[in-house]
């Protein structure tokens, strides 16, 4: 059976952030229309960019690189870090002052690790709840160049850097440990602006920005979400009938940790009609019903596959033998504390599975798996007991089905169908 995911949520943030920020009009096709999503349009709106509704075809009017101008209230960013953290990157290069905030979830979220450097640039940050936490007043202006070494692999953290950068015309270095996600530099390459990228022995990686006068307009396509493709492809390898195929999955090799994983673990996936899109490598995924084992997840392929530790694990749950996630900490800080999620809903539901400050263990079975799930308002978390409770030998419930419109409305629709239909 052929299915088709939304398009990518981390590719429609920067898509919708760079065209508010481009000279003249850009059009935005298949972006994902999401809860996240819809925060950053909002948000962008609220600043004086012309962007319209979520749609097909989204049609964004730039304010130009130095065009936004202050918000009449507070910057709600709804559950998206890529939100929150990506604007203040933004705001840092002007020179007025804005309030960000967000849902209870991202109001729990580190924010330091993007205002400490754009402090050190120049812009003034002041929190007004907790240390560390949204809801924080901010206010950019003339900013110096900025090196910064991130203690984290954090596409999140780098792109707001090399946003500040853009806006406040100045250059800017990053350097994380590991490569993370790279399409804010993709993306930002293609429009023309000067990025120089090293890949260093220790396994870290750097990048650099230099100022450009503006941003030219354009037109882009989104590739399907890998990350929202994982879940159908693992609902695929535990429990469909007959091959499914996702169509148009974008193949980044920055996010395709997830296929490596399940290829090792025995999964039988197939990549084809692989070509590249607006800078981006995309292709369909075959994935079939296959006999899964355990294996060693490392800290090196984190960040490849950082949003796919939950639809690993509940795979896990289902190999024969036992499954190690390790140097994964940074998931204690996504929408929900994803260790501690998926360890007490894996042993609610009578999974073998032990916590780890940095992962998790789990053994896998074939014993019946039953109960209900608490999401904890996390996306990832729902859809990936969701896909365990299509499979068999499961009954499994989960209490809060709708906080899958962050990433993936429709995602029970699309799930019941590839279950019954997917061809024998
Ligand atoms: C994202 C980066 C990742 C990821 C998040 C989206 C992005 O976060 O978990 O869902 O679009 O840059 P970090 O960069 O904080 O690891």
């Amino acid at each position: 059976m052929d299915v088709h995911v939304p398009g990518d949520k981390s590719i429609t943030h920067r898509a919708l952030i760079l065209a508010a920020l481009a000279t003249g009009r850009s059009r935005v096709r298949r972006p994902l229309v999401g809860a996240d999503t819809r925060s950053t349009a909002g948000v962008l709106r609220a600043l004086g960019a012309g962007v319209g509704e979520l749609g097909e075809e989204t049609v964004i009017e730039g304010a130009g690189l130095h065009g936004l101008r202050a918000a009449d209230g507070v910057l709600d960013c709804g559950n998206s870090g890529t939100t929150a953290r990506l604007l203040m990157g933004v705001l840092a290069g002007f020179p007025f002052a804005d309030t960000l905030t967000g849902d209870a979830s991202l109001r729990s979220r580190p924010m330091r690790r993007v205002t400490e450097p754009l402090s050190r640039m120049g812009a003034t940050f002041e929190e007004l709840g907790e240390p560390d936490r949204l809801p924080i007043r901010m206010r950019g202006g003339a900013l110096r160049p900025l090196s910064h070494v991130s203690p984290q692999a954090s596409a999140q953290v780098k792109s707001a850097l090399l946003l500040a950068g853009l806006t406040g015309g100045v250059e800017v270095t990053v350097r994380e440990p590991l490569p993370s996600r790279d399409h804010t530099e993709r993306m930002l390459s293609r429009l023309g602006v000067a990025l120089r990228r090293e890949q260093h022995a220790d396994g870290g990686a750097s990048v650099t920005l230099s100022p450009s006068p503006q941003l030219p307009a354009f037109d882009i396509e989104v590739p399907g979400d890998a990350s929202s493709a994982a879940f159908l492809i693992a609902h695929a390898l535990l429990a469909a009938p007959g091959p499914v195929r996702v169509r148009g999955v974008g193949l980044n090799p920055t996010r395709a940790g997830f296929l490596d994983v399940v290829r090792r673990m025995g999964g039988r996936i197939a990549l084809e009609n692989v070509r590249e899109s607006c800078g981006e490598p995309i292709g369909d995924i075959i994935a079939e019903r296959s006999a899964l084992r355990g294996t060693i997840i490392g800290p090196a392929e984190i960040p490849s596959l950082v949003d796919e530790v939950p639809v690993l694990a509940v795979l896990a749950a289902r190999a024969e033998g036992t499954t190690v996630v390790e140097g994964a900490a940074e998931l204690r800080v996504k929408e929900s504390d994803r260790i501690h999620a998926l360890v007490s809903n894996l042993s609610r539901i009578g999974a073998s599975v032990e916590e780890r400050p940095d992962g998790l263990v789990v053994h896998g079975s074939s014993q019946p798996l039953a109960g209900t799930i608490r999401t904890e308002g996390d996306h990832r978390i729902a859809m990936a007991f969701g896909v365990l409770g299509a499979a068999a030998g499961t009954h499994i419930e989960i209490d809060e089905r709708d906080v899958v419109d962050v990433s993936f409305p429709g995602f029970w629709e699309v799930l019941g169908q590839v279950a019954e239909n997917s061809a024998p």
